[in-house]
């Protein structure tokens, strides 16, 4: 992945540093990869960019070769990897590369106004939109309900954010190297209440790839990871819809057919990147993906039980909150991070002694969410 951040790099070039340093790590060079499994969510309105995976493919040298363009809002490149994964699998393909990429910062000439509108159009577009929903919104009424249900509160959302922020610290990718403090994160601008300043995740520009082989090709490769599980699944998108909006049974239902396929229970994880686009989203998710028990998913973080050094470690990368989110990057990224961790290989941020991990990306009013579980090949 490059660092995710704010970069003056057109999406072709962005991907391509990926894309790259995907090929590099694999040992294999375009001639070998089949075909091309790619993300990208808002290029159409940010940078009057479509029709961008020939573009990309050309770019890294896969002109000719098939390429297909996912979009799903925050969860595109975990599509892609989906579909990548299937594949394979099906034995249509036995290399193939998948990644995705996403500018969202000032760089593409459009300010904090103009890209939350944008984002906004992921929204239902008759009852939402027209109210003037936007993201920072729809997680906000997400938490309020968990709020009300659990009696979760601001303090321990701060504490997702201290923690994140601090692992960030350790990951030279990550936007943010900063930390912060409980008092800092209470302190900040409301953004949409409960939701300040340190709570959202922020605009980034970024991109991420991953190469996928078949498993009879797997051993040929240095250090490969087993995809075990990936489980992808859907809800209504207006929130008015849902019928327990916090408790995001996409989430669940995504997480269920990825432990089935891997044949783990949430007990056998040790570690768990998941979409925190908001500090209340990761405690929904947490609470989802079955890492701590329902409605204990702020109290988990305030105990430290979900910190690099706790007993379920949580967006060791920084997750979204510091590591960044370009949207349509955001998904491969938290693929490369698992790899990466099960390898052995995350430098600063390493964890000790994992073995299973499992992703989570959502899009939209956690309306689509893949999870995907992965291990270290035995
Ligand atoms: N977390 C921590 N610090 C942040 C931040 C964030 N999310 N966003 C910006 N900052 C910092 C900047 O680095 C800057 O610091 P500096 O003054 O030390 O340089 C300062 O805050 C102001 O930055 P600016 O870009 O002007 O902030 P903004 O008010 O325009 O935007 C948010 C801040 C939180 C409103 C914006 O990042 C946002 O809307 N994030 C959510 C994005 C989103 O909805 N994504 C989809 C999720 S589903």
């Amino acid at each position: 992945m490059t660092k995710f951040g704010v970069h003056d790099t057109p999406m072709q070039e962005l991907f391509g540093e990926a894309a790259f340093a995907a090929f590099d790590d694999a040992g294999v060079g375009p001639d070998e990869v089949e075909a091309l499994y790619f993300g990208n969510a808002m290029g159409g309105q940010t940078e009057n960019v479509t029709h961008l995976g020939p573009q990309v493919a050309t770019h890294v040298g896969l002109a000719g070769k098939p390429v297909q363009r996912y979009e799903d809002a925050c969860a595109t490149s975990a599509n892609a990897f989906k579909n990548a994964v299937e594949a394979v699998e099906s034995g249509r393909h036995d290399v193939v590369l998948a990644g995705g990429v996403e500018r969202c910062t000032p760089e593409t000439g459009l300010d904090t106004d103009a890209m939350t509108r944008i984002f906004a159009s992921a929204s239902h577009r008759q009852y939402e939109q027209p109210t003037g929903l936007t993201f920072p919104a729809v997680f906000a009424l997400l938490t309020k309900r968990h709020m009300h249900e659990h009696g979760t509160t601001e303090e321990q959302l701060a504490h997702v954010a201290v923690k994140n922020h601090g692992h960030g610290s350790l990951n030279p990718k990550a936007h943010f190297g900063k930390e912060t403090t409980v008092e800092e994160a209470l302190d900040g601008p409301v953004v949409a209440d409960p939701f300040r300043l340190m709570d959202c995740c922020p605009f980034s520009d970024g991109a991420s790839a991953v190469v996928v082989v078949s498993d009879d090709l797997a051993d040929s490769f240095d250090a490969p990871v087993d995809v075990t599980g990936v489980g992808h699944a859907t809800d209504v998108v207006p929130l008015a819809d849902k019928d327990t909006p916090h408790v995001t049974q996409a989430a669940r239902d995504a997480a269920t057919t990825a432990y089935d396929q891997a044949a783990v229970t949430a007990d056998e994880v040790d570690f768990a990147e998941v979409h925190d686009c908001f500090t209340g989203a990761e405690v929904l998710a947490s609470e989802a993906l079955g890492l701590v028990e329902d409605g204990q998913g702020g109290i988990a973080a305030a105990e430290g039980r979900t910190r690099r050094d706790g007993e379920m470690p949580i967006n060791a990368s920084g997750g979204l909150k510091a590591k960044g989110h370009p949207i349509g990057a955001t998904g491969t990224a938290q693929i490369v991070e698992l790899t990466k961790q099960l390898r052995g290989t995350a430098g600063d941020h390493q964890l000790s002694g994992v073995e299973c991990g499992v992703a989570h990306n959502l899009g939209g009013d956690a309306a689509t969410t893949v999870v995907s579980v992965m291990e270290g090949r035995a």
